[in-house]
């Protein structure tokens, strides 16, 4: 538990939910999901590192998100670190026994893949190799282990990670008495890409959840913080309101009392107004904005307009975007805006059916705003 930050909320019962979960075998795997900026790296990090420990797991985390470089070199190597120091602490340096050699197991004939584009890293059949054995030697040290890999999605892109992740899958399977993971993720349709695909890698691996929003008590919390550092009483209806305009994203109630306690305020509508124009102008949306083609932006806004986009009157209002004649954007058109526009992790299908939805809800907002009539 982390003593030194007063802002933190503790979820110590959920951490022990899924502890439990793990503990009891109901489940070996867990892929929690919830939109960026809404507590999952601080959960798995402040909550549920500790909860673990405690329960005697040996605790190895592992953030893809925004790795530098190659996630999946990040992931092989992140694992052997650990590794290494749990065995170190248990028997001074035993591990000296000879190397693997290229060309065994099931990467065996292809020797070694191409990841990373521009830079055209490799991960080899030796890293693959490798990654089994740390994970055999993790399977049989003292405590089990537990591993949290955040932002998973992050591997989805199949062609360049098919063989890491199978073989993560792989190890898990064999050794699933012992080694347990949480993945999260926080692109509905990057997870939908690894675990529901039929020929996804991690297929029915593992049990999907929703990570539960953060709740009255979290805004009470921050409440009583801001108190012990003021000596100021807020109105916790009028707070849990803000949270509410606010998206219920942790991220931004807390930026508000902080504000709040610098600048001395004790008006929340304007320190909300103050917190959503440093939100938008530290995420630079109307950068991100033309970096869109044409096709791209005239996609998006239907998106907004009706999550629809395939339909004769959707194309319709697209080649009125786009000042162009009624009737000229093609289906294929459309298809080749939502596949780069899904890659990118811009939006995301909802429900199916050719349904689509942005997937940052703060974007969103501000498309509403800036780009609709
Ligand atoms: N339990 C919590 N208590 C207090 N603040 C939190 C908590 N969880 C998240 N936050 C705030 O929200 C921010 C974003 O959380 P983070 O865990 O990074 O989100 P995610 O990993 O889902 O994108 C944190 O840096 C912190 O300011
Ligand atoms: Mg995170």
């Amino acid at each position: 538990m982390d003593r030194n930050d007063i802002w933190h909320y503790q979820r110590t019962d959920l951490a022990q939910k899924y502890v439990e979960i793990l503990n009891i075998g109901l489940s070996n795997a867990l892929a929690l999901f919830a939109p960026r900026r809404m507590g999952k790296t601080e959960f798995l990090r402040k909550d549920l590192t500790p909860a673990a420990a405690a329960a005697g797991y040996w605790v190895i985390y592992v953030s893809l998100w925004e790795v530098k470089g190659d996630p999946g070199q990040a992931l092989i190597k992140e694992i052997q670190a650990r590794e290494q120091s749990f065995f170190r602490t248990v028997v001074q340096k035993v591990r000296t026994g000879p190397k693997l050699k290229v060309g065994a197991g099931f990467m065996g004939a292809e020797g070694s893949l191409t990841v990373g584009g521009e830079e055209d890293k490799k991960i080899s059949s030796q890293d693959l190799i490798e990654l089994g054995e740390v994970m055999r030697h993790l399977a049989e040290g003292k405590r089990p282990v537990l591993l949290l890999i955040d932002e998973v999605q992050t591997l989805a892109d199949e062609p360049r990670y098919g063989a890491l992740v199978a073989a993560l899958r792989s190890a898990l399977d064999k050794y699933k008495d012992q080694i347990k993971v949480i993945f999260t993720g926080s692109s509905q349709e990057g997870l939908r890409q690894m675990f529901n695909k039929e020929k996804a890698p991690l297929y029915q691996f593992s049990q999907q959840l929703l990570f539960p929003l953060m709740d009255r008590p979290f805004v009470k919390h921050l409440l009583g913080t801001y108190g012990k550092i003021t000596g100021n009483k807020l109105d916790e209806n009028r707070a849990w309101q803000a949270f509410e305009e606010l998206d219920r994203v942790p991220l931004y109630f807390r930026s508000l009392l902080e504000k709040m306690v610098l600048t001395g305020s004790q008006d929340f509508d304007l320190s909300l107004q103050e917190v959503r124009e440093n939100i938008e102008s530290a995420a630079n949306y109307p950068e991100k904005w033309k970096s869109f083609s044409p096709m791209d932006k005239a996609v998006l806004l239907q998106i907004v307009e009706s999550g629809k986009v395939y339909g004769k009157e959707h194309r319709a209002n697209m080649d009125h975007t786009l000042g162009i004649s009624t009737g000229t954007t093609k289906i294929s058109n459309v298809q080749q805006s939502i596949r780069r526009l899904m890659g990118q992790g811009v939006i995301a299908s909802s429900g199916g059916s050719g349904s689509y939805r942005i997937e940052d809800p703060t974007f969103l907002a501000w498309i509403r705003k800036n780009k609709k009539a």
